[in-house]
Parts: structure tokens; sequence; C-alpha cells
């Protein structure tokens, strides 16, 4: 693991260069930026993104692999990734905590970026980035999920903590003021009004057949089985698929399965210190 900004990152995945780089990316005020702590929705914000861009067509999400048409500031050098993203405005993704690219996000031209943070409850976030620590060759692996847990709640992680990086994110003082905040459970509980709500804030306004076949093409089960997205192109030695699969299971509430009374019971009271100055309200199952 590498340290940049006082920030745990995959060594190798990213290096110094290509997060420096990352940090001090000139925006455009066109452009589209997912931002989201891993595991909480963020390829499928990816998707619904493409689709809302071309109207409900399928075309892009199933002949360019979502890293093209949204690619990580993080994984790229300069000049790729100015010509990395194969959409129009140009759609970029990040998992960098506030504090390292708010900066570049206020230096004109990028101070109108839209950004869309996605976030998702933190303890189906947890399970789900337990599972993808076994699948990524990139993460270390975690014996057990008691294990994984404690280095989760003291933020021992790439990407640092959860509570830092939403906490950062969506404080008003902090974020940038034309932010869209998006939840995994509100995808998962309505996405037909999720899509309208962030098709609304790109302003490109969608009519009714077309909000469906975003729908359709967004769901678990089309993006499952689409290898533009769900990572099945990538080599195995980033993403050992004998290991599990990255549209694992798509669930709100997938954590009652694996947390123990004992593990639900710390995680409530870490939770309740680490989040009591946030107002943000969850939604913890189905
Ligand atoms: P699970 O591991 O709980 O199944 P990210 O893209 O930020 O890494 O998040 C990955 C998580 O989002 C995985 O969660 C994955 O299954 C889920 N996901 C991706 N596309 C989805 C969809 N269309 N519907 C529901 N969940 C989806």
């Amino acid at each position: 693991m590498e340290s940049f900004g006082g920030v745990l990152f995959p060594g190798g995945l990213h290096t110094q260069e290509s997060l420096k780089l990352a940090v001090d990316f000139p925006f455009r005020d066109t452009d589209v930026l997912i931002v989201s702590y891993p595991k909480s929705g963020t390829t499928w914000m990816q998707e619904i993104i493409t689709l809302i861009l071309g109207r409900g067509d399928p075309h892009l999400s199933h002949t360019v692999p979502n890293w093209a048409r949204a690619p990580w500031l993080e994984h790229h050098y300069f000049a790729e990734l100015q010509e990395a993203s194969s959409t129009q405005p140009r759609v970029f993704t990040t998992h960098l905590p506030n504090h390292l690219l708010v900066p570049a996000l206020q230096e004109p031209p990028g101070s109108n970026v839209k950004v869309i943070y996605v976030s998702r409850n933190p303890k189906d976030v947890a399970v789900s980035f337990y599972h993808f620590h076994k699948l990524a060759v990139f993460l270390p692996e975690f014996s057990t999920f008691e294990e994984f847990l404690h280095h989760f709640l003291d933020g021992r992680l790439c990407y640092g903590s959860w509570f830092d990086h939403i906490k950062g994110w969506t404080d008003q003082r902090r974020a940038p003021s034309n932010l869209l905040h998006v939840t995994y459970e509100e995808m998962s509980l309505d996405l037909s009004g999720t899509i309208q709500k962030v098709s609304s804030y790109l302003r490109r306004p969608l009519v009714e057949d077309e909000v469906n076949s975003c729908v359709k093409h967004c769901s678990f089960s089309s993006m499952k089985v689409n290898k533009m997205v769900n990572y099945s192109l990538v080599a195995k030695d980033i993403m050992d698929h004998s290991k599990g699969s990255f549209m694992r299971k798509g669930k709100v509430g997938d954590w009652k399965t694996m947390f123990t009374e004992e593990q639900d019971e710390y995680f409530n009271s870490v939770f309740k210190s680490k989040m009591d100055d946030c107002a943000l309200d969850f939604v913890w199952e189905e």
C-alpha cells in the first residue's frame, strides 16, 4: 500500500505520480465527476450516467468498458486521461477524499464541474469491501471479517476512512456547492426516480421510454452479465474471478447475513461516536 496525502492507496494500481496528477487534474466546467467511497455503487452510477447521456440507448454500455467511459482519475497518466473519457461531456470517476480533490475543483475553469457523490450504508459497504479484498489482487486479503471490520472502523484501509470520506464530501462548508448526493439505497428502492433526478441534474431530461430503457439496462441482472461493466475483462493478476464476482449480490441489508450481534453492537457504538456531528440519515435494510 502507498500513502499519499495521509491516505492509503493500493500501490499496485496507483503510483505517487498518477495520484499527484489526479489531484492537480485540470477539470473543465462541462465535466461530470462521480465520487464515492469504494463499494458504494460507483459502477452503477457510471452505467446510469452512460445511459442517460445516450438517452437510454445501450450501445456504449455494450461496446465500451466502464473504465473507458468514465475513467478513474487516480489510475491514469495525464495525457491518457485528457483523451480517456469516451462520452460527451467527459465523465470521470474517483475515490479520492475531499481534502485531496477540492482544490482542483475550485480552480477555474473547473469550478462548475457537476459532482455526483454516491454513498451507501456503511454496514453494506463493509461487507461488500471485505469480499472485494478477496477478488482484488491489488488489495490485501483478510482472513476473517472480524479483522476486516476493525480495519474498516479504524480507517486502516485503502482510500482511507469511510467516515472521513462521507463527512468530507457532504459537509456544505467543504464540498462543492453544486454537488448532487445520491445513495445506493435510493437507486435500489426507486431506480426510475433516481435516473430522473440524475438526468435533471445533468440537464439531460428524458422521456418515459428513455427512462424505462435506462432502468432495464442498469438493473443488477443486466449489469451482471454485461462484460463491459462486470469487470470480467480485467486481467487475472488484477482481479481473480475464481475468488468471487464483482456484481456479487446487489442488495440493501446484506450485512445482516454477515454481522454477528457483537459486531453489530460494536459497529453501532463506533458509528454513533464518529457520526455525532453528521446529520445524514441511512437506510439499513430493505
Ligand atoms: P455487493 O458487493 O454488495 O453486491 P462499486 O461499484 O462502488 O465498487 O460497488 C459495487 C457494489 O455495487 C457491489 O455490491 C455490486 O454488486 C453493486 N452493484 C453494482 N451494480 C449494481 C446494480 N445494478 N444493482 C444493484 N447493485 C449493484
